[in-house]
């Protein structure tokens, strides 16, 4: 505990849509320790998934600064910041991505292929995460044919496959059931807790967001508390 891994700066970010600009973004200032579980809360159309793109390189700000893993992400080529989240900061979207051809093992082990390692390599990597996430008996299966709860876990092994220090999750329990929700969480907990890896989570549910460490609301493209 202790480091900082994230650190962003007066983050603005606008968006223009035929001649109207609207500003979803107003200068947001926020850091992460490593370790550290924080929830981002917020009303619909509030920013929250914008911010979360911004914090993890995936867009990039209209103004402000981004510091992710010790790097200035402005001054990050493309490979490097492609590296980097093949290797350390891992995202799972708030709507499903898994990638519709391949089965569920096949997604696990997509970043771990990108980067090179081997077929017998990746077996060994993921067969704990499997286990850990109680998926290992559902691996053959394409995503369609995967519950939407099982869909979820199969999109955090993917994530936690690479071993990173950071996990951007948007909205990880938001197609989800009641129950299928409370058991998503108590795995990230157990992710945070158990492994060390610092977790940013969006999330609509103050239930859910009580599971983090801390806790960060956005109103109006600022950060109210
Ligand atoms: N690519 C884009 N072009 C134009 N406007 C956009 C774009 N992406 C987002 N916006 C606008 O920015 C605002 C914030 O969107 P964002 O997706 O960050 O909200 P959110 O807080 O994640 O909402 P939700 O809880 O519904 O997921 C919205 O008003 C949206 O219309
Ligand atoms: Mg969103």
């Amino acid at each position: 505990m202790g480091s900082r891994i994230l650190e962003a700066k007066g983050v603005k970010k606008s968006y223009t849509v035929g001649d109207v600009t609207s500003e979803v973004l107003k200068g947001i200032d926020m850091s992460v320790e490593e370790g550290e579980f924080v929830a981002v809360l917020g009303e619909s159309g509030s920013g929250k998934s914008t911010l979360l793109y911004i914090l993890a390189g995936i867009d990039s700000p209209t103004e402000g600064s981004v510091k992710l893993l010790g790097r200035e992400l402005s001054s990050v080529s493309d490979e490097e910041l492609a590296a980097m989240r093949r290797r350390e900061v891992s995202f799972v979207y708030q709507f499903d991505n898994l990638v519709p051809h391949l089965t569920a093992y096949e997604n696990i082990i997509l970043p771990l292929r990108l980067d090179g390692k081997k077929a017998k390599e990746c077996a060994d990597i993921v067969s704990d995460v499997c286990r850990f996430l109680g998926i290992h008996e559902r691996l053959n299966n394409l995503p369609a044919q995967l519950s939407g709860g099982e869909q979820q876990r199969v999109a955090l092994a993917r994530a936690l496959a690479t071993d990173p220090k950071l996990i951007f999750l948007d909205e990880p329990t938001g197609s989800l059931d009641r129950e299928r929700g409370r058991q998503v969480m108590e795995l990230l907990e157990r992710i945070n807790r158990e492994r060390g890896v610092a977790l940013v989570m969006v999330t609509h549910s103050a239930a859910h967001a009580a599971y983090a460490s801390r806790k960060v609301e956005i109103e109006d493209g600022l950060i109210v508390k």
